[in-house]
């Protein structure tokens, strides 16, 4: 018994140093301290992947919890920057406090007195500090900028940086705002679902993606994907709120401590709010970074230091109250969100947004003119003004200033190197520019003497046009190069029209875009930019946007706004390699709605009327809401005339089941013929089924034949596509659209309705009689039938033309049998 006692004290001691080293590894004992002098002390998590010390940020410190040198939260967040003398420690009491010179109180956890016994920092990069195992207090609960693998970031959170947050709505949206209240990015939880959820949580998975978890949701729903999710074993990740207002997923490979972007929510970054401050004006440089400058010269940079901290008048607007003027700013929009949307909107044009403003006794200060088809002005109050400028913007804006306006020279000057150049002597300077004017002169006169003798190759000057034109207001135009370089070497192909490929680019502002490469066309230069005019000024919601234009060499290149949901066949026509992207009632009505609207803006509304001649689903593109938007009008026009071949096969082929038997006929075609093709994709909206579709369950009959006999004999159902539900269905919208079908395709021009009337019939204004029988063209006398005069119908393609072109002009030229161009299909 007396031998046994001093092993067994001996095994306790050795027991309780065991055990003391192993909790002083993992565990920070009450009491420590942390100092910026002494940056070797840290307090590491178990197996040394995260710590947590002061780190150096400019000539302050911050006390950190990072990874290779990656900070991920910051004791006080972006305010906790201290000196030199600076303590963080954890205080017997349990309380967590950061301390800066003379002992002032920077940020503390408030946990002192509630029984914290230890403190830990996991090897996921949480710090707790728990009561037993309950946990009192931790960073993963009170994140500063940054979301870890691991972490549940829920409602109740927000991520900061500056005045810029991220936070998680109840209905699962994931929304970044300024100054807490200015909402500059939304994503919902998707495009149906409208309420509360329980109690959403964001999650960052490990393999890249940002996941929405709620006990109401059967599965998490994906609402981003870093572009390497799944890739790389070595590699960690983080979504971090930077400083510039932009949500990113990065990844960090662990080797080489650096982190690269994987997503960001804001693509394009001059799109994020107060981005270059008040009155600051973001635009993109040539290698597409966004950079900061000032509206016109009637202004200067706030900070010289530092271009993103806004601009200031030079000269303010209470010295003048009587003279101030409207600087008008092409290209040029004034950033409105949420919630100032709901106020100051106007709908009115070009010099009524103008007006409003510098109407007398207006507390405006500057006004903007979307032009995006909206017909919306919002008036600027004193707040504050963010401005976005890029050849791409169709926007005009104003700018309250004192007489006189003074323009910024060219787009090119507003960068931020203004301020080096003011440190050069006057001398330097006028060397620069004599020398400048002389380069000018010889490169003008020997570029004059190049023309004349090269006068057809003009395409590599128009770079120097470009600027003209994007003064003037006139669609953009981009070299091949250029474009060659943003789709990548037309690398990511999106589909193939009737006119030409179309591929995928991001332009030089970050925005995505639709590149079409024109086939078959030798029109001269002067001729297809007057038809890209043409096309470019006509702007409706329901028209997709065409931004720019390439004409070098044989090169035609348009470039459209990008959408993002594709064409509509995706979601009517099931198909076996994408199943399930079937779209609901309420969603095709106002498809079948808007692609009406959009035509009927086409026919009657705009300026130079445009007969579409290719509508189809394939034609009809559905941006990120649904909002349907008619693409490739006003290109039958630009085809080659002389190439009948290629004419006759794209138009016919590429429309089979679309095109009206005028056509077919030899008669003309008029604004009649897109009504009947829009009847067709109407019929097809409310089926689910290509008109031309043939199958036992119609008797071998086309689809549009059997379906107007089944209507005959009211079985409207039968009609009616079975994969919807039918609770959600509106019979009596359905009824409506079955019979406005009908009505569209008439064999004869005349008693179809117009575009006009369509419209009104969906909606319900006007009256519909039940229509006739369309009697269309049976099969068998399509089979045949010349169908060559469709090149020289183009020809004349507005719709005065059109009526007034005599049939014997068509030159007649047998082409291929619809049973061959079906099969070549
Ligand atoms: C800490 O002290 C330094 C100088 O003493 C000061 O510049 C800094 O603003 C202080 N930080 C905070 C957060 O109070
Ligand atoms: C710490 O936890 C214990 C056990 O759960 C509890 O009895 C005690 O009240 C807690 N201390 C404080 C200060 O909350
Ligand atoms: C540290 O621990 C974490 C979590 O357990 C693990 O994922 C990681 O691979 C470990 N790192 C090292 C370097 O062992
Ligand atoms: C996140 O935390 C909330 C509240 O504490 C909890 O209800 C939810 O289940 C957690 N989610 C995940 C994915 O851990
Ligand atoms: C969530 O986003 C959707 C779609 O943008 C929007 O309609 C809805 O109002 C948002 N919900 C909230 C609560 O802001
Ligand atoms: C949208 O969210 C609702 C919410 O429960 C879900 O039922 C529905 O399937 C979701 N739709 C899509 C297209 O993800
Ligand atoms: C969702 O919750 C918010 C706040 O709790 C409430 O104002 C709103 O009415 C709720 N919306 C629905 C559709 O329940
Ligand atoms: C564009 O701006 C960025 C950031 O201001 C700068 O680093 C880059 O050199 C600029 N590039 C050009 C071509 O001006």
């Amino acid at each position: 018994m007396l031998l046994l006692l001093p092993s067994f004290s001996l095994s306790i001691f050795f027991l309780v140093h065991f055990l003391l080293y192993a909790t002083c590894y993992a565990n920070i004992p009450l009491g420590s301290t942390l100092t910026p002098s002494n940056p070797n002390a840290t307090w590491p998590s178990p197996n040394n992947t995260f710590s947590l010390t002061f780190i150096p940020i400019s000539s302050s410190f911050s006390a950190a919890i990072s990874f290779s040198g990656i900070p991920v939260w910051k004791a006080g967040g972006d305010s906790g920057l201290v000196d030199s003398s600076a303590r963080f420690e954890l205080q017997l009491n349990g309380n967590l406090r950061l301390t800066n010179a003379s002992n002032s109180v920077v940020w503390e956890s408030g946990t002192s007195n509630r029984g914290v016994t230890t403190a830990t920092l996991d090897d996921s990069g949480n710090l707790s500090l728990k009561n037993g195992s309950v946990t009192v207090w931790s960073s993963f609960d009170n994140p500063t900028d940054t979301i870890l693998p691991g972490q549940n970031f829920t409602t109740s959170k927000r991520l900061q940086s500056g005045l810029y947050s991220f936070v998680l709505l109840q209905a699962g949206n994931l929304t970044l705002r300024w100054n807490r209240d200015t909402i500059y990015w939304n994503q919902a939880l998707n495009g149906s679902f409208i309420g509360n959820l329980s109690s959403p949580s964001l999650v960052l998975l490990q393999v890249g993606i940002l996941q929405l978890f709620d006990s109401t949701l059967p599965v998490p729903v994906n609402m981003a994907y870093s572009s390497d999710y799944g890739e790389g074993t070595d590699v960690r990740r983080f979504v971090r709120l930077d400083s510039d207002g932009n949500l990113r997923i990065y990844s960090s490979n662990r080797g080489n401590g650096g982190s690269t972007e994987g997503w960001a929510a804001v693509s394009d970054q001059c799109k994020v709010y107060a981005f270059c401050g008040n009155l600051g004006m973001c635009s993109y440089n040539a290698s597409s970074s966004p950079v900061c400058g000032c509206p016109s010269q009637n202004f200067e940079l706030t900070d010289l230091n530092d271009n993103r901290k806004g601009c200031k008048r030079k000269v303010e607007l209470e010295s003048c109250v009587n003279s101030a003027t409207m600087l008008e700013l092409d290209h040029t929009q004034f950033l409105t969100y949420p919630p100032e949307l709901s106020g100051q909107i106007y709908f009115v044009g070009i010099s009524g947004c103008r007006g409003n403003c510098l109407a007398p006794g207006s507390s405006c200060v500057a006004s903007t003119l979307l032009a995006d088809g909206t017909g919306q002005c919002y008036l600027k109050g004193s707040g504050f003004v963010s401005g976005y400028e890029s050849a791409a913007l169709p926007s005009t804006s104003f700018i309250k200033v004192c007489s006189p306006a003074l323009p910024n020279p060219s787009p090119s000057t507003v960068r931020p190197n203004q301020k080096s150049s003011r440190k050069w002597p006057a001398w330097v300077i006028a060397v620069l520019l004599v020398s400048a004017l002389v380069v000018l002169v010889l490169v003008e006169g020997g570029l004059w003497l190049w023309c004349c003798r090269n006068s057809p190759k003009l395409g590599s000057l128009s770079a120097q046009y470009a600027l003209l034109e994007y003064a003037s207001g006139a669609p953009v135009q981009f070299s091949y190069k250029e474009l060659q370089h943003s789709t990548k070497g037309f690398k990511e192909k999106l589909g193939a029209g009737g006119f030409g490929a179309v591929y995928r680019g991001i332009l030089p502002n970050r925005s995505l875009a639709a590149v079409k490469q024109l086939e078959g066309i030798e029109q001269g230069e002067k001729q297809f930019r007057m038809e890209v005019a043409t096309i470019s000024s006509t702007h409706h919601l329901n028209l997709v946007r065409l931004i720019g234009f390439c004409s070098e060499g044989r090169h035609r290149l348009l470039v459209y706004e990008f959408m993002k949901n594709g064409s509509l066949d995706d979601f009517l026509f099931v198909k076996e390699e994408a199943p399930g992207k079937l779209m609901d009632w309420q969603t095709r009505f106002s498809i079948a709605l808007g692609t009406a609207k959009g035509i009927t803006y086409l026919h009657e509304e705009c300026r130079d009327c445009i007969v579409h001649c290719d509508i189809k689903p394939e034609n009809i593109l559905l941006d990120e809401n649904f909002n349907a938007k008619v693409s490739d009008f006003g290109l039958a026009k630009l085809i080659n005339s002389k190439d009948n071949r290629y004419r006759t096969l794209t138009s016919v082929r590429g429309t089979r089941g679309y095109l009206a038997p005028e056509w077919i006929a030899n008669l003309p075609i008029t604004s009649k013929s897109d009504v009947y093709s829009y009847g067709m994709v109407l019929l097809e909206i409310v089926s689910g089924k290509r008109n031309f579709e043939v199958s036992a369950e119609t008797n071998r009959k086309k689809f549009s034949i059997w379906a107007y006999e089944e209507f005959e004999k009211g079985n409207v159902n039968s009609v009616i596509d079975k994969s919807l539900p039918e609770h959600e269905l509106d019979m009596e919208q359905a009824m409506r659209a079955i019979e406005v079908s009908f009505w569209c395709i008439q064999e004869q021009p005349s008693q179809r309705p117009t575009m006009g009337k369509v419209v009104q019939m969906l909606e319900g204004v006007t009256m519909i009689e039940k229509p006739p029988v369309p009697k269309i063209l049976s099969e068998g006398s399509v089979r045949g039938t010349s169908i060559g005069n469709v090149s020289s119908s183009i020809s004349a393609l507005s719709i005065s033309g059109a009526s007034s072109l005599p049939p014997s002009s068509v030159s007649g030229r047998n082409v291929k049998t619809s049973s061959s161009f079906l099969r070549s299909d």
